[in-house]
């Protein structure tokens, strides 16, 4: 037998995981589970897309590319991220990555020593909390609270700075809570960034993904900063293309070129006909983005008012992604059991808001990534199930 090396000891396997196969298991077995656990949009990716990838086949772009990634893809991305976000990229501060996962590593790897602290949300994406382990770095969480709107808490990053604090992790739109984060939070963050010499990693994942009022801001576009940010972005979420494992990074020239070290020798590069597909993503997908993204509001404002009536049960409205993070805390049992009840009593998948940190104890994170029809039923039998408990 070969033991895993030492690291893996503290590699646990993610608690959404560990939801999903429970879930599916039942599944196989014959219950009708609604899965509100996937953090995966249920749209197809738009065909104009797909088109893209099949003729980019059929011509032959079968073969390596760039490690940086290709040059036409590189454009399009600055000229996105100028048009979108308002920040100006040149292509060569582009690098083109196997989605936001393969970002994340790549930026850490190429910036934390050992020792080094990084700043991370708590609730949180868990890589943002497991990767910097790999190189011996320190994640140190700041909470996101209800109370709070799970805005970022100014006073609390300025008390968790030391010496020995590198980097800054965002996440907005965030995942679990769905919060966008205002401007104001990304000025003031942007401040300390800049008076502590941070760098910033900013994961704008769901960038698209905002309901009503709630405006996406780029941490990068506000002044002095994009010289000290890594934009981590992809195809994933927006574009429904969680298979095709697409996403970038956007940084000064210095960043990109440590951080394209990492990654050539991992993967090389991004296939070379998704890369096609994902020119044509950022060029012609933008009416079925807004499509999606008219669904997902009527989904979130509809589940948002269900879980607000009923009993012991609240929650904010998300401005952003596809998640809402309910609490549950009046039931008094952990937000472990609730999902394990709430998936055996009424067949409904969720993550406890406990598989994202400690702060996260007390809720569960549902996403609305499936049917209105679907969640309309998901929150009746939601609403039986947690009375039951109650009673
Ligand atoms: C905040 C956040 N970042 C990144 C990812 C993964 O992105 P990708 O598919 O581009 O690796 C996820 C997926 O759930 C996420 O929630």
């Amino acid at each position: 037998m070969f033991e895993s090396a030492e690291r893996m000891n503290a590699l646990p396997f993610s608690g959404i995981r560990v939801m999903m196969e429970k879930a599916t298991r039942m599944q196989k077995e014959g219950t009708d589970v609604i899965h509100m656990e996937i953090g995966r949009p249920d749209f197809d990716t738009p065909q104009v897309i797909k088109q893209a990838a099949f003729d980019a086949l059929a011509r032959g772009n079968v073969f390596y590319t760039s490690n940086y990634g290709t040059p036409e893809l590189r454009q399009a991305i600055a000229d996105k991220l100028l048009r979108d976000n308002g920040v100006a990229y040149r292509p060569e501060e582009i690098l083109v990555t196997i989605g936001v996962g393969e970002g994340t590593y790549a930026a850490m790897a190429a910036f934390l020593n050992p020792g080094d602290e990084v700043l991370v949300p708590d609730p949180v994406w868990l890589n943002y909390i497991h990767v910097p382990h790999f190189f011996e770095a320190v994640p140190v969480s700041y909470k996101l609270r209800e109370e709070n709107d799970y805005q970022i808490d100014l006073n609390e990053i300025e008390s968790l700075i030391t010496e020995k604090t590198r980097m800054l992790v965002i996440n907005t739109p965030g995942n679990p809570t769905g919060t966008v984060q205002s401007r104001e939070t990304l000025e003031g963050l942007a401040e300390i960034a800049k008076r502590h010499d941070l760098i910033v990693v900013s994961d704008e994942i769901y960038e698209k993904l905002v309901y009503g009022d709630a405006k996406h801001v780029s941490i990068a576009s506000l002044p002095g900063m994009k010289e000290r940010t890594i934009t981590l972005n992809g195809f994933s979420k927006c574009y429904s293309m969680t298979g095709w494992r697409l996403g970038y990074a956007a940084a000064p020239v210095e960043f990109i070129s440590a951080m394209v070290r990492v990654h050539q020798y991992i993967n090389t590069c991004a296939s070379s006909f998704v890369q096609e597909a994902g020119v044509t993503a950022l060029e012609k997908a933008e009416p079925d983005v807004q499509e999606m993204v008219k669904e997902y509001e009527r989904r979130r404002d509809y589940a948002v008012a269900a879980f607000n009536a009923m009993d012991g049960v609240s929650c904010r409205t998300p401005g952003g992604a596809f998640y809402i993070f309910v609490n549950v805390k009046s039931f008094g049992r952990s937000s472990a059991e609730i999902a394990d009840w709430l998936l055996e009593e009424a067949g409904i998948a969720t993550v406890p808001g406990s598989a994202f940190g400690p702060q996260g104890e007390g809720y569960i994170r549902i996403s609305y990534a499936c049917s209105y029809e679907r969640i309309v039923e998901g929150m009746e039998r939601m609403k039986a199930a947690l009375a039951k408990l109650r009673a």
